[in-house]
């Protein structure tokens, strides 16, 4: 299935870098094509995987729902490319999916050329572009859907409120950082606007919607989705702590060093403060929002997060978030086989793990090593 939305995408792209290379060389070459290579080498295509199935669990089978389904997984997949190449410039980040993040590919590639800051103020303005590039095709593609027009409706309005909905969660995440909001309600509120709809609700939604499913199982799997989808955007802060960045394709600490305002930091300085944990409470201070923070200095917010139960409690979240997610599931009346099929796909996605497996933590600095065949691959 990633490899039929693979050759939706390959087809698509090919369309736009030829209307890209008619429009101008220099453009087509420099950022449309870093768009489609970004796009095209992709992450682990869960979104439109999660599409493919919810409409094959759905009952959706005709030529139409098929074309359809495989088109808004291309979407997705752009839509994705958008989210990560801002996410890169906005967080600061410098690394993606185990190579430079986009900015910084550019800035690197202008170096020699220019004084480092209009270098890196190039690359920054070339990634906003890139990602305003992403979103537009994404948008073509979704408008140029072949749909009866009930469905099209549905579909139109699902998109829409994505796209404002991921906005909406990068913002609070951005304005919780500037403020340094140590809240637990407004860190789960910007993770279920960030990640957990995009990522899962809103393409089962999407999935359902083209299998013309009704209310009922939209309901079940939207709620699925939504506890699924807060699962992974946890597990994804704790891998920006404890991850091993040759599975994240991320560096470790990156959401410390900027100061983000996580739920597993509102935890913990929540914790800190009931113990009166003045050293944790300290170190966490110290440590968030300091772009210079050492490993060693990193492994003391680790002790930390430890330390006052924070890693545990965001584990046993998870856990729970998991379970209810395919609670709700197994509550939608679905195709048996495809239902299986994206049970499994809901289940990684949710990254739960069993109560004393220990996740992949190699301290201090790990060193990187190649992603191996059985690797679960976690890199968004
Ligand atoms: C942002 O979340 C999600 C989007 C890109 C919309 P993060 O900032 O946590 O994403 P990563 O960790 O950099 O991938
Ligand atoms: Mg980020
Ligand atoms: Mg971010
Ligand atoms: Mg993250």
């Amino acid at each position: 299935m990633p490899a039929a939305v693979g050759r939706v995408l390959e087809q698509v792209l090919a369309d736009r870098l030829a209307r890209a290379r008619a429009l101008d060389g220099r453009f087509a070459q420099e950022l449309a094509a870093h768009v489609a290579r970004f796009t095209q080498e992709g992450g682990k295509r869960t979104r439109s995987q999660l599409v493919w199935w919810a409409m094959r669990a759905c009952g959706g089978a005709g030529e139409d729902s098929v074309a359809a389904a495989l088109r808004i997984g291309a979407a997705l997949e752009l839509l994705q490319t958008c989210a990560l190449v801002h996410d890169d410039v906005m967080d600061g980040s410098t690394q993606r999916r185990g190579r430079p993040a986009l900015h910084a590919e550019v800035r690197d590639r202008h170096a020699e050329a220019a004084p480092p800051s209009r270098a890196a103020r190039f690359g920054e303005a070339a990634a906003i572009l890139a990602g305003d590039l992403a979103l537009a095709w994404a948008d073509d593609v979704v408008a140029e859907l072949a749909l009866d027009p009930w469905t099209a409706t549905v579909v139109h309005r699902l998109w829409s409120d994505m796209r404002t909905e991921m906005v909406a969660g990068q913002f609070l995440d951005l304005q919780g950082q500037l403020t340094g909001s140590r809240s637990q309600p407004r860190a789960l509120r910007a993770a279920g606007l960030k990640s957990a709809l995009y990522s899962v609700e809103r393409p089962l939604a999407l999935g359902a919607a083209v299998a013309g499913a009704e209310a009922r199982t939209l309901q079940a799997l939207c709620s699925a989705g939504r506890c699924v989808g807060m699962a992974f955007q946890l597990r994804d802060d704790l891998d920006d702590v404890f991850g091993d960045p040759a599975r994240t394709g991320k560096p470790c600490g990156g959401d410390i060093r900027e100061g983000k305002p996580t739920y597993l930091v509102a935890v913990a300085t929540a914790r800190a403060a009931a113990a009166s944990d003045r050293h944790a409470r300290d170190v966490l201070e110290r440590a968030l929002g300091d772009p210079e923070l050492t490993p060693a200095g990193l492994e003391e917010v680790r002790d930390v997060l430890v330390r006052t139960g924070a890693r545990a409690a965001v584990e046993a979240k998870i856990g729970r978030l998991a379970a209810q997610g395919l609670r709700h599931f197994d509550g939608a009346p679905l195709a048996p086989d495809a239902g299986g099929r994206l049970r499994e796909l809901l289940a990684a996605a949710a990254g739960s793990r069993a109560p004393g497996e220990p996740p992949a933590r190699p301290h201090p600095e790990p060193s990187p090593a190649p992603v191996g065949p059985g690797t679960p691959e976690v890199r968004r």
